[in-house]
């Protein structure tokens, strides 16, 4: 079953015909970019070939995400203009996937009745049956709950360098603002060695790092049997990072996103010893006031979540941290929105994303009467984010003069002859592409690069040899 390795002539170039040019555009989260490069990948492996523009293309995927309001109205604007052209384009196919289709299902029908397709998350290596429906002459949703099965074919990543593994799909917990439990259904984890074998297979293609992917990442192997004669749970994150630890070739792993509640003092001393660990680490906080926590159904207090930020400098100094905040949830007042504020100040975050709280379908805060007015939401994120950015730049300032190693992924958009990469601590860096004594640097190559300047959310530096 587990075939992400079989590599397949896609059926489509064997017979000399193409079906098409895709075009696939992605709204959200990581996971969602995850999805979207492996349903690209099957759309290439039954032989479409990628659009240049949008405009030319004869498939459509949008990839939505319904994490916050702004986010599906961007969904609905896109589609609204593709259904308009549908009537003038009729064989143009239009597929809505990712977690708008799981929330909205049949509606978006009824919405966008040039849909051809609607189909939740869980059906993303599902996509080459689906469009046969569809081909069939079908008007297609599949939104049910779904066991994810191990892709059948090989991702069309976006990166050489960098790859997302997903560890574990879906989400247990019931925080009361959040969707992603019933859009992204119940968690699923992978099998320790369908990992390791999609690790050795990107290893073996030449990528450097892996960003093992999990809504909560630390529930991973929760679903999976395996308790050890001391009674301990053997598939936990952290067994897993020892038992992949080693493929070679790989010279970074990151994992994201840590949920506070699981993050154990286990897992920390293992991202210490283990050397390809990076040290940064993505655990959202979301408010810095007991009460809030406890309203959003989060499961510890601030006080415990500096507890492991202290923990995680004792063993990692140089760590990064960053995190996710919502201001304005359902009564929040002033005092609390202070508590927020100064965990900002006092933890000294290196990035933090911050939205306004959005009520969202089928999710408890959303019916509670005490809202927060528009004007106020605004004013506390404005006011969250020249914090926010204030830190970082402060924290930036360990970095001048000191020597990162630097991974680089791509050239500079802006300016060709740089190259970007990250430090080990996720920053993005720019340096030359030439280094001293005539050599250049290329994307994947690790350098050594000395820090000259430092700005609130990028660096710049000089290579050494
Ligand atoms: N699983 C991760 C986060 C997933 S969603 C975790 O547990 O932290 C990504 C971020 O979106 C969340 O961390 C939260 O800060 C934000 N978010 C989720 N629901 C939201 C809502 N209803 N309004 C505003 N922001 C929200
Ligand atoms: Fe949403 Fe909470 Fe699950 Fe994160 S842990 S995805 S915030 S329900
Ligand atoms: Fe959005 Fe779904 Fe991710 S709602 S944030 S795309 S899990």
């Amino acid at each position: 079953m587990i075939s992400t390795l079989t590599p397949q002539i896609p059926k489509a170039i064997a017979d000399g015909q193409s079906p098409g040019r895709y075009w696939i555009t992605t709204f959200g989260c990581q996971m969602n970019k995850a999805d979207s490069e492996r349903m690209a990948g099957i759309l290439e492996n039954m032989g479409y070939q990628k659009a240049i523009t949008e405009l030319e293309a004869d498939l459509i995927l949008y990839n939505t995400c319904t994490i916050r309001d702004n986010a599906e109205q961007k969904v609905y604007s896109y589609l609204g203009r593709q259904a308009k052209r549908k009537h003038s384009t009729p064989n143009l196919k239009l597929i809505i996937a990712g977690c708008l289709a799981q929330q909205e299902g049949e509606a978006l029908l009824r919405r966008v009745p040039e849909l051809d397709l609607v189909m939740g998350p869980q059906h993303a290596n599902l996509l080459e049956t689906l469009l046969a429906k569809v081909d069939n002459g079908q008007q297609v949703v599949a939104i049910n709950e779904n066991h994810i099965h191990e892709d059948l074919t090989t991702a069309r990543r976006e990166s050489n360098i960098c790859a997302w593994v997903n560890i574990i799909y879906g989400c247990n917990e019931r925080c009361s603002y959040c969707v992603v439990p019933s859009v992204r259904g119940k968690e699923q984890s992978r099998t320790p060695d369908a990992i390791k074998k999609e690790i050795q297979k990107l290893a073996s293609l030449k990528y450097k790092e892996i960003t093992l992917l999990g809504q909560n990442i630390d529930a991973y192997g929760r679903d999976l049997p395996g308790i050890t004669q001391e009674g301990r749970h053997r598939n936990t994150l952290t067994d897993l990072l020892n038992y992949v630890h080693d493929v070679e070739g790989i010279e970074r792993i990151r994992f994201a996103t840590s949920h506070p509640r699981y993050f154990t003092e286990r897992l920390i001393e293992t991202c210490a010893n283990l050397p390809k660990i990076c040290e940064h680490f993505h655990i959202p906080f979301q408010s810095g006031n007991n009460d809030i926590l406890k309203a959003m159904g989060r499961g510890y207090t601030i006080e415990r979540y500096k507890k492991i930020i202290q923990n995680i400098r004792k063993l990692i100094p140089n760590a990064s941290i960053s995190s996710d905040v919502i201001v304005a949830f359902p009564g929040e007042t002033k005092e609390q929105f202070q508590h927020t504020l100064s965990t900002v100040k006092e933890i000294g975050f290196d990035l933090v994303n911050t939205a306004a709280y959005s009520p969202r379908p089928n999710t408890p805060a959303a019916s509670w009467p005490n809202q927060i007015p528009e004007e106020e939401k605004i004013e506390r994120l404005q006011e969250l984010n020249c914090l926010v950015e204030s830190t970082a730049k402060k924290q930036n300032l360990r970095y001048k003069d000191s020597v990162q190693e630097i991974l680089v992924e791509a050239p500079n958009p802006k300016d060709i002859k740089q190259l970007m990469g990250r430090t080990r601590t996720n920053r993005l860096t720019f340096f030359q592409a030439d280094g001293p004594n005539g050599c250049l640097y290329r994307p994947g190559d690790l350098v050594k690069v000395q820090i000259t300047d430092i700005r609130s959310f990028s660096l710049s530096g000089i290579p050494l040899k």
